[in-house]
């Protein structure tokens, strides 16, 4: 047994719906969830500066005690694995990518596979990679979505909000048109505006969370260490955020469904 936390990071609100899978299945997990507000959205950051945050988030929750590192952020994950590995040689490091393209390549029928991914996630190239590892004969349409991480970050999630309609509808039309059965949530920030996404994808079509589907193989990687917490207990949950505390809890209360204004703090990174 091992009562440390999980450390867990995203650019912002995003990595919250890992977090919300996390509380589902494992409540006696405790952890620190670190959304790096202050240099949101990284979709559009180079890969140098990329590498640089999520370097400078896995140092800040290691600070923190942790046991395990979940990089709840796709964007991360896609340009700075092989460095948060090679930095965190001691602990379990899991990211959102392949559990998401394992998911995927079990829900297809098809083969038509859509990615709905930030840019330097598209850029990376590492959806095409991780689904066609399983799938060699998959046909993955990725579409970079620019317009929605910062809708999502001020709060924007209602499907009724025609501006982020009209930019699901934007996004949605390429994979419709590859005919894609399913459709990956590719950045954690997705799930969170799911009506929106759906409504404009239309019935039929499987969405996997990337930030959910990763919780199976965390659990997994604690449990071959005997790392898991006490059973018998509810975990602690605490919440840092780099810049926007205001907003932050009011975006991350409304998603989780609970205050999390007591227990998050500003981060000096
Ligand atoms: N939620 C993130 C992801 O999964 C980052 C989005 C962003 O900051 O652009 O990619």
């Amino acid at each position: 047994m091992d009562t440390r936390p999980i450390g867990i990071f995203d650019s912002g609100v995003g990595g919250l719906t890992a977090v919300k899978a996390l509380m589902a299945a494992a409540p006696w997990e405790s952890f620190v969830y670190l959304g790096d507000t202050a240099n949101a959205p990284y979709g559009d950051r180079t890969p140098a500066e990329i590498r640089g945050f999520s370097r400078q988030n896995t140092g800040f929750l290691r600070a923190q005690g942790v046991k395990a590192l979940l990089v709840a952020c796709n964007t991360s994950n896609a340009n700075a694995m092989d460095q948060m590995l090679s930095d965190n040689p001691d602990m379990p490091v899991l990211g959102v990518i392949e559990p998401a393209a394992a998911a995927a390549a079990a829900a297809t029928k098809t083969g038509r596979v859509g990615v709905l991914a930030t840019h330097a996630t598209v850029a990376s190239g590492a959806y095409e990679r991780a689904v066609r590892a399983l799938m060699p004969e998959a046909l993955v349409t990725a579409v970079a979505c620019p317009k929605l991480v910062p809708l999502v970050e001020s709060g924007r999630t209602d499907p009724a909000d025609g501006e982020l309609m009209a930019a699901a509808a934007e996004y949605a039309a390429p994979l419709k048109a590859a005919g894609a059965d399913t459709v990956i949530l590719g950045c954690t920030h997705y799930p969170i505006i799911e009506a929106a996404i759906r409504a404009a994808l239309g019935p039929g079509i499987a969405l996997i969370d990337s930030g959910a589907a990763s919780v199976g193989a965390l659990l997994q990687a604690l449990a071959a260490r005997d790392a898991l917490g006490d059973k018998e207990k509810t975990g602690g949950r605490r919440f840092f955020c780099s810049a926007g505390l205001e907003r932050f809890v009011k975006t991350g209360s409304a998603f989780l469904g609970w205050d999390i204004g007591p227990r998050t703090e500003l981060a000096a990174l």
